[in-house]
């Protein structure tokens, strides 16, 4: 039997309805609108890309948006200063560096001086702390995705065996704690494998959940996944290009082998990806809320 496929397309839409209902709200009520900025360093083509997308969906949602793009060779002083500026701009909300940014300048300095109350990524080890202890304000918006499309599916996550192929900052090691957090949507029984796990496949053989970041096209293959599961695919693999010059993506699931045997499955494109984008518009708005509330 084939997989039902998860379209993370749909359930970003259902969301973006939610959350744009909910800015009007805000605005309405309080006369806050939520404010992003995200910053691009330099012209690396898939990041600016994922910076207009961002920009695009907060203007969708009635955010004030700004876009600041500096040079590739800016000094890590002036990058810290336009963070800093941010920092104390009352109708910002939110900040964003978009990653990678370049090799001169201390990525970490530069994330770390966002205010954990304005770091809608949710990177600043604050907001890691408040996730691991149960006590969250932002969520990782990779993570939140994976979590949304889930539980919108309808899936058990209680005791449900979850293996994550991956421990990335950014998405493994987050979406591990967050499935084994004693809370609905999670409550899960969770593994972790990666390039140094001894037998890879005996353990996602045993997941009723497989939520792989692994990093590599095709890592996870039919013989790795148990009939039934669930399968979120994270992988953004640029191979090739389209007929139209476009690169072509594929996930780290081999498709149409893993969507034969499993439950679910999300594809590539149109999977996890447009769920990052709205976690992180449900971010920017939970901090104008929050900020709104102290008014
Ligand atoms: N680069 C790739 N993914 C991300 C992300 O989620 N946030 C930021 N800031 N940069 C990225």
């Amino acid at each position: 039997m084939a997989a039902q496929v998860i379209s993370g397309k749909k359930v970003a839409k259902e969301i973006r309805e939610e959350l744009k209902i909910e800015t009007e709200k805000l605005i309405r009520d309080t006369g806050v609108q939520p404010g992003l900025v995200t910053i691009l360093v330099g012209e690396n083509p898939a990041s600016v890309s994922y910076v207009t997308a961002k920009g695009k969906a907060a203007k969708k949602l009635g955010f004030n948006s700004i876009q600041e793009n500096v040079p590739a060779d800016i000094s890590e002083e002036n990058l810290l200063a336009l963070v800093e500026k941010y920092n104390n701009d009352s109708s910002i909300h939110g900040i964003l560096v978009q990653l990678p940014i370049p090799k001169h300048i201390n990525d970490k300095k530069i994330l770390y001086a966002i205010d954990p109350d304005k770091d809608v990524d949710a990177f600043h080890p604050m907001n890691v702390g408040r996730m691991v202890i149960g006590e969250p304000v932002f969520l990782p918006c990779t993570p939140a995705g994976i979590q949304e499309l889930i539980v919108r599916s309808g899936v058990n996550t209680e005791g449900a065996e979850v293996v994550v192929v991956g421990r990335s900052n950014i998405v493994g090691k987050p979406i591990a704690n967050m499935m084994l957090q004693k809370a609905k949507g999670a409550n899960s029984t969770v593994t972790v494998v990666h390039t140094r796990t001894r037998d890879m496949a005996e353990h996602t053989r045993r997941a009723d959940i497989l939520i792989v970041a692994a990093g590599a096209p095709k890592a996870v293959t039919a013989d790795m996944v148990k009939e039934g599961a669930a399968v979120i695919d994270v992988g953004v693999n640029r191979i090739g290009t389209t007929e139209s010059g476009k690169a072509k993506l594929c996930g780290d699931v081999d498709y149409e082998p893993v969507a034969e045997k499993a439950g679910y499955i999300t594809p590539v494109p149109g999977g996890v990806g447009p769920m990052t984008i709205t976690m992180l518009m449900k971010n920017t708005l939970k901090a104008a809320q929050v900020a709104a509330s102290k008014k």
